[in-house]
């Protein structure tokens, strides 16, 4: 394939050339993992491997994940989404949740790519969004996304948002006689806890329950601490400094008063309701994985009293199953009893609960914090109730947690899981794939041990056991730097035995075993990424929205198809998981070939300006399914029927699972179609087509590659 060098912007702006030369094979460990989409992933990832194969891999779904969760809004830019598809309880229609938002955000600071974390913090503080559909960790997360990328105007624009939010919660949610929040559990996306199940009298637990919570409280903390240090950083504001300054002094004392239970040795709910069967202010009576959500955010003192509180972690009758940690333990009354059911396709399919159940949720908050733990809590590591070696079994529990037996083993995540056998729980259409939780950050930030800093220093601490002979992080944008991290425990596999550090190329320490090493990073600017805009992208599913807007419209040569389907191709999400069945996977597909050409039109409404589009293709032999024979671009100008093939167009080589992509000469129309011809005998599914008004940088692997040194 040939391309005209006006496609070579990216490329330039994020060569590389100190750092591809050595290390990992970047791009066949792309084409290994990523396939046809490798071209997505490929300047903007860290790439990893390490001796143990499932935490690997499942690092590499993780970014598949987080690419199939970003929600292409148009002029909004992406925001990320917490199931595959729209949920009845979603922002409508951007699909936002924010008690997702931290765990994408904290996935999202690996990525080279600014905007992903950029335009999902902006969206979701705008009037567009709820920043408080649930508890959210909104500005901390933020924070700890500055802590990697060290953009500090990315960063500040947030501040009065952040206080809005803050403040906001002390208006519905905090009780001024105890100085603490609290939350109805469900609110907390944390249904039927023991604080809910017990103020129903143990009859249901789905609403009510309210709790003064550890979550909440520590969410609090964080925000205000985020926000005291954003104020810092903007200079000449004092005032602001000291106000949230205080509040998280008095919220961590409060609830290392309040809210940690002597008795189970744990930071355990009071109940905030009056019930039949709970009174306000009361302990609730177990243990929960929430407990651990202080450290999450750094919240406790480091001492010997708290750190009783993680024998009861890895303790195989309390918190510890056998295949996860469970929300909390056999022994309370109500554990694992299901209460609550989904139909679907005629079955009754249990649904969300947190009476028991392993949650990727809590458990990437719980490895967080035991990561904070281990490596800056010297009182509470030294006592060796937890070590390195429990951080690395649990993160492996957890990445086979991902390897899904009701799906033949395949990498398909859900919502939650038998802590005893491992089989997921919920298991609905909507449960693939799904985002409500972290991986990347446990590895990098825990495993790997980069300790993000707001200095120019480079910190890491590997949270990683012995018994991982070797691993390698490299393409970790720090502070502008590039950053490789490698250990090998005898030399044999690197050909360099021990830990080291490599900043924009060249090795900047070094240490024969495990070891905190720091070295000097100076701040740069990190590379840009072009962001084209999509003018195609329409949100609404028409059908049940018919109040919104009409343009961008999709339609198709065929009668009689599934509206939601048609709109579906310009919704912007792209994602190829061959598990998803077309009910719930994205796009709209044909009949079976059988010659004829058919296309697919958006007509924008008014004149619209194009020059590109980007065409996502599904392929899958065992579903009939694969690109066209062929396809072209043709415009209506003025929007009167009169098609012609666009001028001067560029068609990129049909690829499926990937993405292909066509160019013509600059043109305004009024109405766009694709016009293809299925293959005999088979289906085509066009996940998604974008029209764009500017040249996209090169979608070709092999010439991206070489144009990164490769
Ligand atoms: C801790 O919680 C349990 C269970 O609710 C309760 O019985 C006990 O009194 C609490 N301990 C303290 C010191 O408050
Ligand atoms: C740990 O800190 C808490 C809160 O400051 C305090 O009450 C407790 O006595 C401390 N424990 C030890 C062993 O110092």
């Amino acid at each position: 394939m040939t391309l005209s060098a006006g496609l070579w912007t990216l490329a330039a702006l994020v060569a590389l050339p100190n750092v591809l030369g050595a290390g990992l094979d970047t791009c066949a460990l792309a084409s290994q993992h990523f396939g046809n989409d490798a071209p997505w992933y490929i300047a903007r990832i860290p790439f990893f491997e390490s001796s143990d194969a499932a935490i690997t891999e499942v690092y590499y779904y993780r970014w598949k994940i987080f690419r199939a969760h970003q929600r292409d809004l148009g002029t909004d830019g992406y925001i990320s989404t917490e199931f595959i598809d729209d949920v009845s309880w979603q922002i409508y229609p951007s699909a936002s949740l924010v008690d997702a938002s931290g765990f994408h955000l904290l996935e999202g600071r690996w990525n080279r790519d600014r905007r992903f974390k950029e335009d999902y913090a902006t969206f979701m503080y705008s009037d567009e969004s709820n920043p408080r559909r649930f508890t959210e960790t909104l500005a901390t997360s933020i924070w700890q996304g500055y802590l990697v990328d060290g953009v500090v105007e990315d960063v500040l624009q947030y501040l009065d948002s952040m206080q809005t939010v803050y403040n906001a919660w002390d208006t519905d949610s905090y009780d001024t006689s105890k100085g603490l929040y609290w939350i109805e559990p469900l609110l907390d996306a944390t249904e039927y806890t023991i604080a809910s199940i017990d103020a129903s009298c143990g009859e249901d637990g789905f609403l009510q329950g309210y709790a003064f919570r550890p979550s909440i409280n520590s969410y609090q903390y964080a925000n205000a601490r985020a926000i005291a240090n954003l104020a810092t950083l903007k200079g000449g504001l004092d005032s602001v400094v000291e106000d949230y300054t205080s509040r998280a002094e008095t919220l961590k004392s409060l609830v290392q008063i309040w809210l940690w239970n002597s008795t189970l040795e744990h930071f355990i709910d009071r109940h905030e309701s009056n019930t039949a069967c709970v009174s306000y202010w009361e302990p609730i009576r177990g243990r929960e994985l929430v407990g651990y959500v202080p450290w999450t955010h750094d919240l406790p003192d480091d001492n010997a009293t708290f750190a009783q509180s993680w024998k009861h972690l890895v303790d195989t009758s309390e918190l510890l199953g056998e295949h996860g940690m469970r929300t909390n333990e056999p022994s309370y009354e109500y554990y694992m009893r299901q209460y609550r059911y989904a139909e679907e396709d005629g079955a009754q399919q249990p649904e969300c609960q947190w009476n028991g159940p392993v949650w990727p949720f809590q458990t990437t908050q719980v490895l967080t914090a035991l990561g904070n733990l281990l490596d800056h809590y010297p009182e509470s590591a030294s006592t060796e109730v937890v070590s390195r070696v429990d951080y690395t079994s649990l993160l492996k529990l957890y990445a086979n947690l991902h390897y899904n037996p009701t799906r033949n083993n395949a990498l398909n995540l859900e919502e939650d899981y038998y802590p005893d056998t491992g089989a997921p729980i919920v298991g609905l259409d909507r449960s693939s794939h799904y985002f409500h939780s972290g991986y990347i950050d446990l590895v990098l930030s825990g495993l790997v041990g980069i300790r993000p800093r707001s200095d120019d220093v480079l910190e890491v601490n590997p949270l990683v056991s012995t018994d991982v002979a070797y691993f390698r992080a490299e393409n970790v944008l720090y502070h502008g730097n590039d950053v490789a991290i490698q250990w090998d425990v005898d030399g044999s596999h690197y050909g360099v035995q021990g830990l080291q550090i490599e900043l924009n190329g060249v090795v900047a320490a070094s240490s024969p075993s495990l070891a905190r090493l720091t070295v000097d990073a100076p701040r740069k600017y990190p590379p840009e990424f072009p962001k084209p805009v999509a003018k195609s992208i329409q949100l609404q599913d028409l059908n049940q929205y018919p109040e919104g807007p009409a343009y961008p419209l999709g339609s198709v040569s065929l009668a009689d198809q599934d509206s939601a389907k048609v709109q579906d191709a310009i919704d912007g999400r792209v994602f190829f998981f061959p598990e998803t069945d077309y009910t719930i996977a994205h796009g709209w597909q044909t009949p079976v070939g059988d010659g004829s050409e058919l296309w697919y039109m958006v007509d924008f409404g008014a004149q619209t300006e194009t020059r590109s589009a980007e065409i996502a293709f599904f392929e899958n032999a065992d579903q009939g399914v694969d690109g066209p024979v062929d396809y072209r671009v043709q415009v209506d100008v003025d929007g009167n029927g009169a098609w012609e093939d666009a001028a001067g167009a560029f068609y990129g080589d049909v690829v499926g699972n990937g993405i292909t992509y066509a160019e013509w000469g600059a043109v305004s129309v009024r109405r766009i179609r694709l016009v293809f011809t299925p293959k005999e005998g088979l289906k085509v599914r066009l996940v998604e087509w974008k029209v764009f008004d500017e040249v996209i940088s090169s979608s070709d692997l092999t010439e991206r590659c070489s144009s990164l040194g490769k």
